[in-house]
């Protein structure tokens, strides 16, 4: 049973670069596609384009220097115990992690289990970590993709929300294929946040239930 909120989903998002992704939950907000609020976007990397963004758009930047940690033997937790108490305050209801180029601890694991969000750029379990469009085309894939996961400690494991699939073509180049996988990462990510936001998420283990979501009729055959 989907619940229906008054108010807007509280939602922050951590992003380390170019923030292409934070810019379609951003859109899809605007347009009213998402019933959401972004209450903060933060970044550890001070240039990073993602905070540029939100200033465009008059979101909260917050850039949280990691140096400050550094060297102490709970450097990470140290750091995320920071970034905790910011969404803390923001009454953060999901995190989402976008292009977010570090590892998160149980500190943030913990405070946020079910509640907050990853998209990683391939078909997942298969090919977690970086430079993944490069190793699908390496191991002669025909079929790449994105997936929108909840996040657990184990990097790029936890239970999967949405995919979409994407062909890999003969002529594809890491970046041909990123740009095509991109595409459909601006269309699943923000879909995956009005699902929550709907509250038809259920989490059963390893499986993520959506509420009145219906599979794809056919199998995609590539090449056809
Ligand atoms: C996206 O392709 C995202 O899936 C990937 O980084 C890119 C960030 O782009 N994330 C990961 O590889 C995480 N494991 P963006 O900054 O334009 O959203």
């Amino acid at each position: 049973m989907s619940i229906k909120r008054t108010t807007p989903l509280r939602v922050a998002v951590l992003a380390s670069g170019r923030g292409s992704n934070l810019q379609a939950v951003i859109d899809a907000i605007e347009a009213g596609e998402v019933h959401a609020t972004i209450v903060a976007v933060i970044s550890n990397k001070k240039d990073a384009a993602a905070l540029e963004r939100a200033r465009k758009h008059g979101l909260p930047d917050l850039f949280v220097d990691p140096k400050p940690f550094a060297g102490r033997p709970d450097s990470r937790e140290a750091y995320d115990r920071a970034l905790l108490e910011v969404l803390e305050k923001h009454n953060v209801e999901l995190v989402l992690l976008a292009g977010y180029m570090k590892i998160v601890t149980a500190v943030l694991v913990n405070a946020y289990a079910n509640r907050m969000m990853n998209i990683h750029p391939s078909l997942l379990p298969s090919f977690p970590g970086l430079e993944v469009q490069k190793k699908a085309i390496e191991w002669g894939c025909k079929l790449a993709g994105c997936t929108v996961h909840f996040v657990t400690e184990g990097v790029d494991e936890g239970p999967i929300i949405l995919q979409a699939a994407v062909p890999i073509f003969d002529g594809d180049t890491s970046d041909t294929l990123a740009t095509r996988i991109l595409v459909q990462e601006h269309k699943i990510y923000p879909r995956a946040v009005q699902l929550f936001a709907e509250g038809r998420l259920q989490v059963d283990g390893r499986r993520v239930r959506i509420d009145g979501g219906h599979p794809v009729g056919e199998a995609i055959i590539s090449p056809s």
